[in-house]
């Protein structure tokens, strides 16, 4: 099995709020990113797949089949945008690391073309990330 990963950057505003919490419980949990005008990261996310070498071409997957899945079901959707009021896929969700990833995952989850989606790793910041491997 190996494992082969493609990285994408981009980047997005977002506002993490409840709202079925009130105002002041929500500073309390999210602090600034609160803000009610948002605020913005610069993204990194890493998709890996899983799978066999293919003996006939020597790929688990195409790396270009993936980027460009990549692109067209994350990356053209949220980039330069705001999560919480522009991105289909994060209707309703609040968008905190955790979230997008699971998101993230879900856009991607069945599209893959060989392999198997093996996990997707979002950094916020350069310092915090999150992994998620479906489950
Ligand atoms: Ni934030």
């Amino acid at each position: 099995m190996l494992y082969v990963t493609r990285r994408e950057v981009f980047s997005a505003s977002h506002r993490l709020h409840n709202e079925s919490l009130s105002s002041i419980e929500n500073r309390q949990i999210y602090g600034k990113c609160n803000n009610p005008y948002g605020h913005g990261h610069n993204y990194v996310l890493e998709v890996v797949v899983a799978g066999e070498v293919d003996p006939i071409t020597g790929y688990v997957i195409d790396i270009k089949s993936l980027k460009d899945l990549i692109i067209e079901q994350v990356v053209s959707k949220v980039d330069h945008r705001h999560l919480n009021y522009e991105v289909d896929f994060m209707k309703g969700i609040i968008p905190t690391t955790e979230n997008f990833a699971i998101a993230i995952w879900n856009q991607l989850s069945g599209k893959i073309p060989s392999g198997k989606l093996y996990s997707v790793k979002l950094y916020e910041t350069e310092n915090n990330y999150v992994e998620y491997k479906g489950e």
